[in-house]
């Protein structure tokens, strides 16, 4: 009986030490250890034996099952440790493999102009602010100095979307809100880009909405002067270091004086080409004094404050910067266009 003990012994050893895998070796241990395998089995016998016979029995059946135990532990762990190792062989991530290429996207072109504008004016001290697009009667037109019926209103032909509402028609309201919102007192200086429609026919220098900068100055010693300053620098930020600018009288009903903003082409520098159309300047915007009958209305006392504004069109300035030649390619959003500004 010892014997058949030693046996089962070498027995279950060779299986287990033949195994490769985890579900195989747990079925060995049921094989021979569980209560229906051969070790029991011999066991049983047991109860016939005399007592001194029957003690050794005891420690050798013990033995052996401890051997096979002791076994199958040291197998499990070796079978565990390959599996881990099997594991990470697989999920091995090839780091020097090229990666997918990413598409990045470009600065649109009128973002860029507002963006250098935007860094130009607030190093100037002054503050960025928005206003609604879809606008009141009142701050477009009224508190402009355009009270209705007032012929002016015709340069600007407007969506209404009821009898007091509209889409602003430029970006001048926003003087109006953050004046009124200053009650009363200076100083202010601000720059609000924005999009504004106008009732146009689109074609290449028309269209139906467009981007404005409007600038606004306010304080209690702020003269002409400081606007021409303040219109060369931009002229030079957006044109080139080398570039001039000239004023020449206009109207606006909101700014009093006001006047047409010319900068010397940037192509001939002056001597006339065909981008000036001979003439060696290029209208760039509008401006002019905020008018007193502004600056009360929205509760400024204009024997004590002057300002002023200025409205530039990004799309104009664009289209000079980087020679576009056709305004619509700004809003019909073809890839190869906006593409080009990498
Ligand atoms: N709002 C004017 C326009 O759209 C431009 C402007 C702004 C003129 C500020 C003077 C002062 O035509």
């Amino acid at each position: 009986m010892l014997n058949r003990l030693k046996e089962l012994q070498i027995e279950a050893i060779n299986e287990i030490s033949n195994t490769t895998d985890l579900k195989e070796l747990n079925d060995l241990r049921v094989k021979y250890l569980g209560k229906k395998g051969p070790i029991q089995e011999v066991m049983k016998n047991m109860k016939d034996m005399q007592p001194e016979e029957r003690k050794s029995a005891g420690a050798v059946s013990n033995e052996v099952k401890n051997a096979i135990s002791a076994a199958i532990e040291t197998k499990k762990e070796e079978l565990e440790a390959l599996a881990i190792q099997q594991k990470l062989a697989n999920e091995t991530i090839d780091v020097t493999l090229p990666g997918r290429t990413v598409n990045i996207g470009v600065t649109h072109p009128l973002q860029a102009v507002t963006n250098e504008l935007e860094s130009l004016f607030i190093s100037m001290g002054y503050t960025v602010e928005e206003g609604p697009e879809v606008e009141w009667d009142h701050y477009n037109f009224e508190l402009l100095n355009l009270p209705k019926g007032h012929p002016a209103r015709d340069m600007q032909d407007s969506f209404y979307i009821t009898e007091e509402s509209l889409l602003r028609t430029h970006t001048s309201p926003v003087q109006a809100r953050v004046l009124e919102a200053a009650k009363g007192k200076g100083p202010i200086k601000i720059i609000c880009p924005g999009k504004v429609y106008r009732r146009d026919d689109d074609d290449a220098t028309h269209s139906h909405q467009f981007t404005q900068i409007e600038g606004l100055v306010v304080d209690t010693d702020v003269t002409m002067a400081d606007l021409k300053g303040t219109l060369l620098e931009l002229a030079r930020q957006m044109f080139g270091q080398d570039r001039e600018i000239r004023l020449r009288p206009s109207f606006f009903p909101f700014t009093e004086p006001s006047v047409e903003v010319d900068v010397t082409c940037s192509k001939c520098g002056g001597c006339g080409c065909n981008i000036c159309k001979g003439t060696g300047w290029i209208e760039i915007l509008g401006a002019g004094m905020v008018h007193p009958n502004v600056l009360e209305m929205s509760g400024f006392d204009s024997k004590v404050y002057q300002g002023f504004a200025f409205g530039i069109g990004a799309e104009r300035i664009a289209m000079l910067k980087y020679g576009i030649e056709d305004i619509r390619n700004f809003y019909t959003n073809d890839l190869r266009f906006i593409n080009q500004f990498k």
